[in-house]
């Protein structure tokens, strides 16, 4: 394994930089050209090999890693294509574009699993916060994305075509990556707490389809409720750690009352686990 990226040979003329907004916590990202710019954080050497497995898996669904530029930042392909903003357009609450995201990683899941969870993908995992619950997913399977956000999906006409922002990559199962995709595609979360775009949902039966699409077998499915309930549990305290110890936009996330949202979910989960476990398996 190579540890030492590669520098990025820049291309000859001026090209201003574009900031980038849009996420919660990446500070200093920039367009420049058909590139973008990524200070060099924790999750770097991770996410450059996930993306080079991609790449040589001839996965087209993610940006492609090129080296690390003369102000010690990744830089990784600009992908053309749209992407939700805030506030969110009214097509995330579409169907057809979940189903579409679902497909994708899918896509991204299977090729991604070949590469397995190698000792260096665990090596970064921060221990669980005292007061935290243990995890009941089972070990990790696969390097999963888990941060299926409208605003990490490249859309080209009308369907999902990439996925961005592989800073949450870890080993994880099948029904840990389709937990985080129900939470923002299918608005498993209370309706106070929805998007405009998602309020209308039916979160039983959009869960369902998106279960569909991306082919969930049964032994899997019957514990995505339990799962997602045991995540809710843990996420509240891991915010809670992210924000104490990393701040910046952790911890203006936490502020802006995301861990009272949790606390929340938590309570919808447990009304409604009976309905959603019947309506996807
Ligand atoms: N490779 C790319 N191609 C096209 N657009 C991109 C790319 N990377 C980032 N963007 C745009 O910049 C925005 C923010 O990028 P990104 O999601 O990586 O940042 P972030 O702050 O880490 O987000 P998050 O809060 O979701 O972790 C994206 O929502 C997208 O609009
Ligand atoms: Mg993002």
């Amino acid at each position: 394994m190579i540890d030492e990226p590669i520098r990025y040979v820049e291309q000859p003329g001026v090209h201003p930089e574009t900031p980038l907004l849009g996420g919660d916590v990446t500070e200093g990202l920039v367009r420049v050209g058909d590139t973008v710019r990524r200070p060099v954080g924790g999750s770097s050497a991770l996410v450059r090999r996930v993306l080079g497995h991609l790449e040589s898996a001839g996965f087209a669904g993610a940006p492609h890693f090129l080296g690390v530029d003369g102000s010690n930042r990744d830089v990784l392909t600009y992908l053309e294509g749209e992407v939700a903003d805030r506030p969110w357009p009214e097509w995330v609450g579409d169907e057809a574009r979940g189903v579409s995201v679902a497909r994708l990683v899918r896509s991204y899941d299977d090729a991604i699993a070949d590469l397995g969870t190698p000792d260096w993908s665990r090596a970064a995992r921060p221990t669980d916060p005292p007061g935290c619950p243990p995890s009941i997913a089972g070990p990790g399977v696969l390097l999963a994305h888990l941060d299926i956000t409208p605003e990490n999906v490249v859309f080209r006409d009308g369907r999902a075509a990439a996925l961005i922002d592989f800073d949450l990559v870890r080993p994880a199962t099948r029904v840990e990556e389709l937990v985080n995709l129900l939470l923002w595609w299918s608005a498993w979360m209370p309706p106070e707490d929805r998007a405009a775009p998602l309020a209308e949902v039916d979160a039983a039966a959009r869960g369902a389809a998106l279960l569909d699409a991306y082919g969930l077998d049964a032994d899997d499915r019957a514990r995505i409720v339990e799962v997602a309930r045991n995540g809710a549990e843990r996420s509240w305290h891991l915010m809670r750690r992210n924000a104490a110890e990393w701040g910046g936009g952790w911890q203006r996330m936490w502020d802006e009352g995301v861990g009272d949202r949790i606390l929340r979910r938590q309570t919808w989960l447990a009304d409604n686990a009976r309905a959603l476990h019947d309506a996807i398996t």
